[in-house]
C-alpha cells in the first residue's frame, strides 16, 4: 500500500514534469539543477555572461556559465554564515552580497562581503574576498542592489525590520537609508517578512513586500546621491505573494512568485500577467531570483533561480535541488 502510494507520488511528479517542459519547451531551458536540499536564494550575471548564484542553505557562492552549464563552479565558501542572500554588482566585476542565518539564530551576524572577479579565473585563481561590514541590529538581510554607477552605496532590505540600509563600500559606514509603512513585515507561514526583493529603475526604488495587504509591488523615489526618500512609496501592483524581481529595458518587472511557482511580468501601468510557470507548473518551482543576461546572444534571456519547492513543492510532485532556468523572453 505504501509503496504503491510512494509511486503514484513520484509518477505524478514525472507527469506534471514532462507536461510543463513538453508545453514550454522552446521557452524555457533547465540550465543546472544543484543536489536535492540545495534552496537557491539570487543570481545575479557578470559581464563575461557567467551567472553567480547564492544559496540559502549554504554559505557557498557558485558561478554557472550558461552557455555550458555541464559544472557549478564552487567561487568562494565565507565563513561564520550558513547562508547567503542579496547579491549585486557595484563596481565592473565586483560584487557585494549578504551572508547571514535564518533569523532564529542571533549568534551568527550578518555581513555585507565583496567579492572582487577581476582577473578571476574559475577554477583557478581565486576571488578578492573582504568584509564590508558587519549589520549587529540588522534582523534579516535579503535584497540587495547598487545605488547607482560610480557611488560607493549599497542598499540593503531588511525583511524583518522593514527598512532599507545603506552600506558603504569603501568605509563600512551602515545607517538606515529608507523606512516607510510599504516595507513593513507581517507574519504569514509562521516567519515575518515584509519588504523583499529590492531594484532601481529611472531614480526609484522599486520593491516587493511578500506578505502585507496579501502581496505587493511597490516604488519609492530616491535620492541617487544619497539613497534617501524623496516622497512617500506607492503600490504598482496588488499582485500578490512575490519574491525578487528584474527590471528590463522597458521598465517592465518581471517579479519571482516564489510559492506560487511562476513569473510575473507587471508594466510600468501596473497590469499583471503571469506568462510562464503557475501554482501547478513544476517548470519554474519555487521560483526565486531573476536577472536578464549581459551579452549580446543572451541580452533577452531571464534566468531565473529556484528553491525547488523547498517552501511548498508544487502539488502532487516533490521537492527538487534549487535550479537555474533560462526563459527566452522574445518568445512570450
Ligand atoms: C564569527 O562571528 C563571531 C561573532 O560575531 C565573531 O566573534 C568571529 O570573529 C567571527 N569569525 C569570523 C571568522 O569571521
Ligand atoms: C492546481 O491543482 C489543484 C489540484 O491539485 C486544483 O484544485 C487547482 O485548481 C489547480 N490550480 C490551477 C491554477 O490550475
Ligand atoms: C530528492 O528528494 C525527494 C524527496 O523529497 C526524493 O523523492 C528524490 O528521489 C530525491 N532525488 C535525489 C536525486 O536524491
Amino acid at each position: 500500500m505504501r509503496s504503491r502510494h510512494l509511486f503514484s507520488i513520484l509518477f505524478l511528479g514525472i507527469v506534471t514534469l514532462i507536461s510543463a517542459s513538453a508545453n514550454s519547451a522552446t521557452v524555457t531551458r533547465i540550465l543546472y539543477q544543484f543536489p536535492n536540499l540545495t534552496s537557491l536564494e539570487n543570481i545575479a550575471v557578470r559581464s563575461n555572461g557567467h551567472l553567480l548564484l547564492t544559496p540559502v542553505t549554504s554559505s557557498s557562492l557558485y558561478s554557472l556559465d550558461p552557455s555550458s552549464p555541464k559544472v557549478a563552479n564552487l567561487v568562494h565558501t565565507f565563513p561564520n554564515a550558513t547562508s547567503l542572500l542579496g547579491i549585486t554588482e557595484y563596481e565592473p566585476d565586483v560584487f557585494a552580497l549578504v551572508s547571514g542565518a535564518d533569523p532564529e539564530d542571533p549568534s551568527i551576524p550578518w555581513v555585507i562581503w565583496s567579492v572582487d572577479l577581476k582577473g578571476y579565473l574559475e577554477g583557478s585563481k581565486n576571488p578578492l574576498v573582504r568584509k564590508i561590514a558587519t549589520l549587529p541590529k540588522a534582523l534579516f538581510l535579503n535584497g540587495l542592489t547598487h545605488l547607482a554607477p560610480g557611488s560607493p552605496w549599497i542598499l540593503a532590505a531588511d525583511s524583518q525590520l522593514g527598512l532599507i540600509w545603506r552600506i558603504n563600500v569603501n568605509t563600512g559606514a551602515v545607517n538606515v537609508a529608507i523606512s516607510d509603512p510599504l516595507m513593513a513585515p507581517v507574519t504569514e507561514f509562521g516567519i515575518a517578512l515584509g519588504v523583499n526583493g529590492i531594484h532601481i529603475f529611472q531614480s526609484h526604488l522599486f520593491f516587493t513586500n511578500i506578505f502585507l495587504k496579501g502581496g505587493f509591488f511597490a516604488k519609492i523615489p530616491i535620492d541617487p546621491r544619497t539613497g534617501t526618500a524623496l516622497g512617500k512609496a506607492t503600490m504598482v501592483a496588488r499582485n500578490g505573494l512575490c519574491d525578487d524581481f528584474a527590471i528590463d529595458s522597458k521598465g517592465n518587472a518581471w517579479v519571482t512568485q516564489n510559492l506560487l511557482n511562476g513569473v510575473q511580468v507587471i508594466k510600468p501601468d501596473g497590469s499583471v500577467r503571469v506568462p510562464i510557470g503557475g501554482v501547478n507548473d513544476t517548470i519554474l518551482e519555487g521560483a526565486t531570483g531573476a536577472v536578464f543576461g549581459r551579452t549580446l546572444k543572451d541580452k533577452n534571456v531571464l534566468y531565473v533561480s529556484t528553491n525547488g519547492g523547498s517552501a511548498v513543492p508544487v502539488p502532487g510532485t516533490f521537492r527538487v535541488g534549487g535550479t537555474v532556468v533560462a526563459v527566452d523572453t522574445n518568445l512570450l
